[in-house]
């Protein structure tokens, strides 16, 4: 059989690939510490199991709109329009499958065969896939985007952008002054936006992050903001998320999901509409506070580690050291897991090789065991 040349020319996602063979080596018996996960090692808060638990017995478990329900809709809408200061309705919001499926659905919207779309790097694993199944082309600078990067990008014909901070896999947020040179420059172009705000309350400086529409408010018309309920809320299962774009955008999309998904479950919206309602408020601090902890905690542990440099983290749940000496970080991971026990995931699944990156969402045992047995591995591994 033949298949679609597109699609076989898709890798598959490293990140959970690793995850799972950590998963399945723990279950055979072996001590394997985990440092891939993507997600809260937390319960889904009560307040918010409890509102999936009363839509199943109120019988909200059938078909909704295909958007989404329009509660949920209008409470996005809402935090939203407060939060970025721009006038939202929930016209505006598409509710999809998780912010994945979000991101899946606006870049399908707006990508033509042969598109071309800029992307940071280190980029999230999914984003150059979801540029290629859709036809297009991901342009990766090597390093990462700035004012004139998107300036050459455009000339070349550069249709979007796509932005995520705090960063999967570095956690780096851009200053005040770097954000309003890309809002600056993206002004001057006709180029989309899609700004992949998942870790947007998981970040550790002051003032949060700073976002490219707090700069340039009319950017609103072509920039679409992704974020969801899966990282804050620790409801990765739950598969809810949700983009803000244009009328037109969110219509497209909607199309788009009303023909491969239908809607995301009804009773996940239900819950999700809890969250963001704010009713597992203290419950989302309380993590909020245990991710800092650990955030310098692993820090800590990490600066002394020799043959490694890294960057502290100031938001999301991982920290991305550069090691000195490998440029083969795929081999490198895997000999880590075989002889350390001690899963992680390399750079180059973020196009960015001769890195690792190491999660914190884990217990602060996990992350002390999981320092020692990496520090260990890089001290016989160079004799020192
Ligand atoms: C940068 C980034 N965007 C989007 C997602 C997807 O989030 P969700 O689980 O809501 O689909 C993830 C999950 O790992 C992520 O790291």
């Amino acid at each position: 059989m033949k298949y679609s040349r597109t699609i076989v020319s898709l890798s598959p996602s490293a990140t959970l690939q690793l995850s799972a063979k950590a998963k399945e080596l723990k279950k055979s018996g072996r001590d394997i510490v985990s440092l891939t996960a993507g997600e809260p090692d937390f319960p889904t808060p009560d307040p918010i199991a409890e509102a999936g638990i009363r839509a199943i017995k109120e019988g909200k478990t059938g078909y909704t709109a295909s958007t989404g329900i329009t509660e949920l809709k209008e409470a996005v809408a809402e935090r939203y329009s407060i939060r970025r200061n721009i006038s939202y309705t929930p016209e505006n919001v598409v509710v999809s499958c998780g912010a994945k499926h979000n991101l899946a659905n606006l870049i399908r919207s707006a990508v033509n065969p042969g598109d071309m779309v800029l992307l940071p790097r280190p980029y999230w694993v999914s984003y150059p896939e979801m540029v290629k199944a859709s036809g297009g082309i991901p342009v990766i600078p090597e390093k990462g985007i700035n004012a004139e990067e998107i300036l050459i990008a455009a000339d070349n014909g550069a249709v979007g952008l796509l932005i995520n901070y705090p960063s999967n896999p570095s956690g780096y947020v851009p200053s005040e002054v770097e954000m309003k040179d890309i809002a600056d420059a993206v002004a001057d172009t006709e180029m989309w936006v899609i700004s992949d705000d998942i870790y947007e309350d998981l970040v550790y400086v002051e003032g949060g992050v700073p976002h490219i529409l707090d700069y340039r408010q009319e950017l609103s018309e072509r920039t679409a903001v992704v974020s969801g309920v899966s990282k804050t809320y620790a409801m990765t299962g739950w598969r809810i998320g949700y983009a803000l774009a244009n009328y037109e955008w969110s219509k497209l999309s909607g199309i788009l999901q009303a023909h491969s998904t239908s809607n995301p479950c009804s009773i996940s919206q239900w819950a999700a509409l809890a969250a963001v309602e704010g009713k597992a408020d203290k419950e989302k601090s309380e993590m909020y506070s245990s991710f800092r902890k650990r955030r310098d905690l692993i820090c800590s542990l990490l600066s002394d580690v020799d043959n490694i440099e890294f960057d502290r983290p100031e938001g999301a749940f991982y920290v991305f050291p550069r090691l000195d000496a490998e440029n083969d970080t795929a081999r490198f991971c895997s000999e880590l897991l075989e002889e350390e026990g001690l899963a992680v995931i390399p750079g180059s699944a973020f196009g960015a090789e001769g890195y690792i990156r190491l999660s914190f969402a884990a217990s602060d045992d996990d992350i002390r065991e999981g320092v020692t047995r990496f520090k260990g591995f890089l001290r016989r591994r160079y004799n020192t």
